[in-house]
């Protein structure tokens, strides 16, 4: 079969390393490019932090790309407290040598969905949809040309993570959600309510770790960073591993459950700014305009993600 051609937009930040290299490991994905955005972390991070990890990873043949530097209307927010200040802080990673592409991840991202065929194309944002929204803007014909979004944002049974009502990758941007959310785009939405199933147990963190190799090194020590601020708020063993999610459903979407939902985004309340208002229930009787996961069977999806890093350094 042919590989799926996808490009990954990103903010690492710690979980989306590991779905950048997840990807990287997966011969069923072309990963076209990679385009960041700042969110975790500033973009100058988020960009170093993007070819630290495709270095990592032995992919220097993939282009990244730098993107948005703030949201669209709103003052950007970031999450040192959760990431480090790095982004990346668990493991020192050296300075990439790998080089920048000169182009914005916007042109990089109109352009090759103008150059593929059209509906061949998957794009996997794992931050805020800034670049996305910009995108469907400069570029309105590239929405018939997407095949898929298939995104991790967004919460509706667990709440947010940010406010009590949204999720950070949509709360930076709200604005950027409402577009994508309402571009006729076909999406998958990988909230918190999949996200916070697939935690980084001890067991699983050891068993990534055992690999033997420098990735399964890397990762253990990022997962153990990351997941020290959720354990303490939700009181778990674990953190939610939250962007991997977008790319095992790609590779195994058998191991998610869910359905199809209007989903909308809150853009004017202060109080509720970037809720994902996801209708269940289907009591809106407004079009369906995502399919919403909500369950995933964690061993299966961490048997996944340590069998594909142990393919790596
Ligand atoms: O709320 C979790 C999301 O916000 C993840 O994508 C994480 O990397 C941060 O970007
Ligand atoms: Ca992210």
């Amino acid at each position: 079969m042919k590989p799926l051609p996808i490009i990954i937009d990103t903010d690492p930040g710690q979980d989306d390393a590991i779905a950048l290299l997840l990807a990287a490991a997966s011969p069923e994905l072309e990963l076209l490019g990679v385009t960041t955005v700042a969110g975790n972390v500033p973009l100058a991070l988020t960009t170093l932090n993007a070819r630290k990890v495709l270095e990592l990873a032995g992919r220097r043949d993939v282009p990244i790309c730098a993107g948005a530097d703030r949201p669209l209307d709103v003052p950007l927010v970031t999450a040192e407290h959760v990431h480090g200040d790095t982004g990346l802080n668990g493991v020192e990673l050296p300075e990439p040598t790998l080089a920048l592409d000169p182009r914005h991840a916007v042109a990089f991202i109109v352009q090759t969905l103008r150059e593929r065929e059209a509906g061949t194309v998957t794009l996997c944002p794992l931050g805020p949809l800034t670049n996305i929204a910009l995108a469907l803007r400069q570029a309105p014909d590239i929405a018939a040309r997407i095949r898929r979004i298939v995104l991790m944002g967004g919460g509706f049974f667990e709440g947010g993570n940010v406010t009590p009502s949204a999720e950070f990758n949509i709360y930076v941007d709200p604005q950027a959600a409402h577009e994508v959310f309402t571009s006729g785009v076909p999406i998958t939405m990988a909230p918190l309510d999949v996200t916070h199933e697939a935690l980084t147990t001890a067991a699983r963190i050891e068993a990534i770790r055992a690999l033997g190799n420098r990735v399964g090194g890397v990762v253990a020590a990022w997962m153990e960073f990351f997941e020290r601020f959720d354990e303490q708020k939700y009181g778990q063993d674990g953190g939610p591993l939250h962007d991997p999610c977008v790319i095992a459903w790609l590779l195994r979407p058998e191991l998610f459950t869910g359905r199809d939902c209007n989903v909308r985004v809150e853009t004017l309340s202060e109080l509720t700014r970037g809720m994902t208002v996801i209708d269940w229930w289907s009591v809106t009787g407004l079009p369906v305009n995502a399919q919403v996961l909500r369950h995933v069977d964690a061993d299966g999806f961490f048997g996944l993600l340590t069998e594909r890093l142990s393919a790596l350094q």
